[in-house]
């Protein structure tokens, strides 16, 4: 290729494969996304594993998690660190202590040693407790949850590293009040 051919084909590089930076920079709306799938469904955000954030930028020598869409290593929300949905929900006793296991997948070593935590929202309302991590499970502290006027409630069961960073996802839960339904599964485990 003489100089000229070589410029050509520079300029057609710089206007086909603009870099990622540039096709980013427009995007400012990125940080409002609190999870890592919603994140890349953005299409023009990554998701920074270690600062749990959504961001336009880099995200200097953190875990970067691109839209699938993007050549790299890690591309697609397959690698977002998240609770794994059971076959069957979840179903626990009114008024009788539990103690939840939340399985978790994409967990990283900096995560291990960091405190746990589960945080159960229902009807709005969330209470957080603490955890430990064993292996790709999340073991709750033992807790009581109640349904209050229903024989049924629904809850979910997120999980927390480092404090307040969650992992995507909830596990979901029915709560059974056995003096209104005896029925439930969880209440025909007693018999
Ligand atoms: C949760 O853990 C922290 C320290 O890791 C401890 O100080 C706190 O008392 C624990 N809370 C409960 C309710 O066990």
């Amino acid at each position: 290729m003489d100089t000229g051919t070589v410029r050509i084909f520079a300029i057609f590089l710089a206007v086909v494969l603009p870099s990622f930076a540039e096709i980013l920079t427009d995007q400012p709306d990125c940080q409002d996304f609190k999870s890592c799938n919603s994140c890349l469904s953005k299409g023009s955000c990554v998701w920074c594993v270690n600062k749990a954030i959504c961001t336009t930028d880099s995200c200097g020598n953190d875990n970067i998690i691109y839209p699938s869409h993007i050549r790299a290593l890690m591309a697609g929300s397959q690698f977002c660190p998240r609770v794994v949905t059971p076959e069957n929900k979840l179903i626990v006793q009114s008024g009788k202590e539990e103690r939840i296991v939340v399985r978790i997948t994409q967990i990283y070593m900096y995560m291990a040693f960091t405190p746990w935590k589960c945080r159960i929202s229902q009807d709005g309302k969330e209470t957080i407790i603490n955890a430990t991590l064993v292996a790709d499970e999340v073991f709750c502290e033992p807790v009581v949850l109640y349904s209050y006027s229903r024989p049924y409630a629904d809850a979910g069961v997120s999980v927390l590293w480092e404090h307040s960073k969650a992992f995507d996802g909830a596990l979901p839960l029915i709560i059974c009040r056995c003096d209104m339904d005896p029925n439930c599964p969880a209440c025909k485990k007693q018999l």
